[in-house]
């Protein structure tokens, strides 16, 4: 199956097919995510790829990260707070946490205790330097781990969140069953992810910026220019809105929400174990 994006823009000539998520099964979404990868040439699984491409990016992502979002990215992890705090957490899981803003945000909530999980130690370096300097160590943990091999028991979190961690998963159908193992029944998932604008004008601001500004950035300001071409792919060929609900219904979720972001430049989806 070759998937070149999952949006087309017929004036600009992206795309050499178009495929409709929602007609897609959980397995052939999972199958697809694999293929998009960071280093083409390289014999290495996604993860591994995806290990050392944040591996090399972890100095430079935060700043990075507030350029491409034009610093939008904070206001959107203020939303996933806010909506976790009315559910008053005891004890959440922040996976794919990268350098751990979000997890220092969910201390908002007011949750006792907050582990931030990632699979990168470079990033998870900085992560933990930030805690410290935060004072949170009492709070927050940073762990390395595999959120397709979760560490913890079932029925162990009252809440989990991802931001922008599930595009990057190797399976993803595996990583949703972990989380939706380890949170309790009656749990809450947060995901807040990149998704694809539909309508004029912003589909098409949304293409110029994947397509040109995004590998532009990535090649002034950054030492891995695959990367930058990885997130833009990535987030392309990843299912959003209805067909990431589905995702989630199929894996077990309950009372699924999508809410669109900034023209749907982005998405936050909520669902209940
Ligand atoms: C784009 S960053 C997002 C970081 C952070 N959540 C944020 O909002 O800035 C994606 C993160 O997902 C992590 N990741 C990718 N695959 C993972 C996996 N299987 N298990 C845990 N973390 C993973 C990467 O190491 C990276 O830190």
């Amino acid at each position: 199956m070759e998937i070149e994006r999952a949006y087309d823009f017929p004036k600009l000539k992206l795309g050499k097919v178009k495929m409709p998520f929602t007609s897609l099964s959980l397995r052939e979404i999972s199958e697809m995510a694999k293929k998009v990868t960071p280093y083409k040439e390289s014999g290495e699984g996604k993860k591994k790829q995806v290990t050392r491409m944040f591996d090399t990016i972890s100095g430079e992502y935060d700043k990075l990260n507030r350029v491409i979002s034009f610093g939008t990215d904070i206001r959107w992890r203020k939303r996933v707070v806010s909506i976790l705090a009315s559910k008053k957490p005891r004890r959440i899981l922040d996976i794919a946490t990268g350098t751990g803003d979000l997890a220092i945000a969910l201390k908002q909530t007011g949750a006792e205790q907050i582990v931030g999980l990632d699979i990168s130690p470079g990033m998870l370096d900085i992560g933990k330097r930030k805690v410290k300097e935060h004072a949170l160590d009492d709070t927050i943990e940073m762990v390395i781990g595999d959120s397709e091999a979760l560490q913890y028991k079932e029925d162990t979190f009252d809440a989990a969140t991802v931001a922008f961690g599930v595009r990057n998963f190797e399976d993803l159908r595996k990583g949703l069953k972990e989380i939706y193992r380890v949170l309790k029944p009656g749990g809450t998932l947060v995901v807040l992810e990149t998704s694809v604008p539909t309508r004029f004008p912003f589909k098409q601001g949304y293409y110029l910026h994947s397509r040109y500004l995004l590998p532009m950035i990535g090649r002034i300001f950054s030492k891995d220019r695959s990367a930058y071409r990885y997130l833009s792919e990535s987030a392309a060929a990843f299912p959003y809105g209805e067909a990431f609900n589905n995702i989630l219904k199929e894996i077990g979720f309950i009372g699924i929400e999508c809410r669109p972001q900034t023209f749907g430049v982005a998405s936050i989806y909520i669902a209940t174990k």
